[in-house]
């Protein structure tokens, strides 16, 4: 029989009490997170968001509440009335914050029971996470779970103040609207009004960001929530959280400053100090040393072994002379079988043109001075894995050779990447054994900050600045250049002339955030001229009359006194991530989609009547 609340008011939360509240006279309320039965003496431990507490039930004391003691099973609602007292020193628990007292009941009620859930969240995830998706709202009880909600609440907080202490006005911008330009499939929303007519939810606020500026509010912030249709991976979902900024009048530095400021706020919020400013390197040197543009610092970069290797050598191990040799090193993995350095070569991705050399003892063979030098020249201690990676003649893909003073070539850059790929891959199957990557997950795993007790992991986040990007990237399939990254990002003022005679040497104004590489947002200055939209539209090949379809409305408002600006986005829920050491986005989303991109908790998508189909003009193919 269930009990009314009646006139019990809570009086405390689980978590808080300590020593120093013995004696007090408490009402609790939460779900039964535990129950041991002793015969005449039941313990129950209540648990609510803020922590857990023991309760006794003594059957002298109260046969009533020992009574409904019995009868109460793990994830029923209770609520006990009682006073603290202190544990006797052999009951003490040091582990839990509230381990030195109890709760000696004199009332139990049981506000609600339960049907037996599919798994406790008392314990650990369950590995089947389609069940976790599914009942929700039991996983999202589980301590870690409600850690990183509590985490993301203050990294959120912490990022609204600095952003508005910093002279940002958060403002709101629409939902339904027009396709924006970020490059990935829109999700459509049919207009009833306007038959065949239909809205795009925003890929990110970007024109309208812009067009604030344009209206004069000089600092505009807005935590958005930002939709693309793609394909779903660790740290990509359908919806998802930016924190996006845009201000008048700044140059680049400004972006930066404003940036590791908020970020430094965040950090500090999760209990780590982050030190600002943030490194910076050139995408081209980005490449050259990570094989990436979001490199992860945690480990050495890439060497160039070039120089291990006589002439005779490449032709030998059929070694493309005109492209980058390149070593990685992963320290401290110890010595790897024949076996377990097969089971790496899938990790490798050949589809770029390289090729990996990661026997050495057969190398050392014929060319015993070139292992010695690669594993000079790239720094290698005891225990080090270190392979090489090459351009491969066999192999020889599709690819630009074209090469632009200074630049890297679109051939040079894929066995840097084939490189970088191989090393985070690698770097990942090996964090177990590797002490810098243990830093970051099992320090921040270990961190409860409902229980005062903050990491101290500040080894553990690597952040750096990608700058200089190029503004064009060659579509060999179209033939076309195409934007690195949105077409409102301004090429730099010296770069101009180059445009149509030399876009490949063209610079953009544009820079990523990276961190233990993941990126973590992306920015520009933007085009405030029209002429100089025009002319980037004319070099992307977007003719006039498709750039009136699509931003007509915004290449008006570049007509009306459009200031100098720019800004950048990060990816709330990635910063989220990082920060609880998580492996995934769907840990730091309430009620993520799956990889197949369905939310298995609300059953959506699905079907819809008929006549909801016919009140907005569709007609579903195939379906009469
Ligand atoms: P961009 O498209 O690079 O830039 O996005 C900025 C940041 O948003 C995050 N992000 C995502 N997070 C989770 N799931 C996704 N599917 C996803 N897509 C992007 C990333 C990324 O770095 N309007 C520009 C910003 C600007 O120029 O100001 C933009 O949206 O962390």
């Amino acid at each position: 029989m269930l009990d009314f609340l009646g006139n019990l008011e809570r009086t405390n939360m689980c978590g808080e009490l300590r020593a120093a509240n013995a004696g007090q006279q408490v009402i609790l309320m939460g779900w039964v997170n535990r129950r041991r039965d002793h015969g005449n003496l039941i313990f129950l431990d209540v648990r609510d968001r803020s922590g857990i507490a023991q309760v006794v039930l003594d059957k002298e004391l109260t046969a009533d509440g020992h009574l409904k003691g019995e009868q109460v099973r793990p994830e029923y609602v209770v609520a006990a009335v009682g006073k603290v007292r202190l544990r006797g020193q052999d009951a003490i628990n040091p582990k839990m914050p509230t381990g030195e007292i109890e709760i000696e009941a004199t009332e139990l009620r049981i506000l609600n029971d339960t049907r037996l859930a599919p798994f406790s969240p008392s314990e650990e995830a369950i590995q089947n996470e389609e069940t976790r998706l599914k009942y929700r709202y039991i996983d999202l009880r589980r301590v870690e779970m409600q850690r990183n909600f509590w985490l993301r609440h203050q990294i959120t907080r912490a990022i609204r103040e600095s952003l508005s202490a910093q002279g940002f006005l958060e403002i709101e911008t629409p939902i339904l609207t027009k396709s924006t330009p970020e490059g990935a499939r829109d999700f459509l929303v049919p207009s009833r009004v306007h038959p065949g007519e239909f809205y795009a939810l925003p890929q990110s606020p970007q024109i309208f960001k812009q067009i604030l500026m344009i209206s004069g509010f000089d600092r505009y912030f807005q935590i958005a929530r930002c939709f693309r249709d793609e394909d779903q991976r660790a740290d990509r979902q359908l919806e998802f959280t930016q924190v996006d900024l845009e201000m008048s009048f700044p140059r680049r530095d400004h972006v930066f400053a404003v940036v590791e400021k908020f970020c430094a706020a965040a950090w500090a919020a999760a209990g780590i100090t982050l030190p600002t400013p943030f490194p910076r390197i050139t995408y081209d040197d980005a490449i050259r040393q990570y094989g990436s543009d979001k490199p992860d610092l945690r480990l050495p970069g890439l060497t160039d072994v070039r120089s291990a290797f006589p002439e005779s050598a490449l032709a030998t191990l059929q070694i493309d002379p005109a492209l980058p040799i390149v070593a990685l090193r992963i320290p401290k993995v110890g010595e790897l079988s024949r076996k377990e350095r097969e089971e790496n070569h899938p990790l490798f991705d050949q589809k770029k043109g390289a090729k990996f050399i990661d026997d050495f003892k057969r190398l050392a063979k014929s060319f015993p001075d070139a292992v010695t030098k690669i594993h000079e020249l790239s720094g290698a201690t005891e225990g080090d894995f270190v392979i090489v990676v090459a351009g491969d003649p066999a192999h020889h893909i599709k690819a630009s050779d074209t090469k632009f003073e200074g630049r890297l070539s679109e051939r040079e850059i894929n066995v840097y990447s084939a490189a970088g790929n191989f090393r985070s891959e690698l770097a990942k199957k090996y964090a177990e054994r590797h002490e810098a990557f243990q830093i970051t997950d099992r320090a921040v795993a270990d961190a409860d900050p409902r229980a005062g007790k903050m990491l101290d992991g500040e080894a553990a986040f690597h952040p750096i600045w990608i700058v200089d990007f190029p503004m064009f990237e060659y579509d060999l399939a179209s033939g076309k250049w195409v934007p690195a990254h949105h077409p409102f990002t301004a090429p730099y003022e010296a770069d101009m002339a180059n445009l149509v005679s030399d876009p490949a040497s063209v610079r953009a104004d544009c820079y990523d955030l990276a961190m233990n590489g993941l990126e973590l947002g992306s920015g520009s200055i933007r085009i405030h001229r029209k002429d100089v939209q025009q002319q980037i539209f004319a070099s992307l090949g977007i003719s006039d009359e498709e750039a009136r379809k699509r931003f007509g409305f915004f290449l008006d408002a570049l007509e009306y006194g459009t200031p100098p600006h720019g800004g950048i986005a990060l990816g709330l829920d990635r910063i989220v991530m990082l920060l609880a050491g998580a492996p995934s986005l769907r840990e730091v989303i309430t009620f993520p989609k799956t990889a197949k991109a369905i939310d298995l908790m609300a059953d959506a998508p699905t079907t819809v009547p008929d006549q909801q189909l016919k009140e907005l003009h569709i007609r579903v193919a195939g379906k009469s």
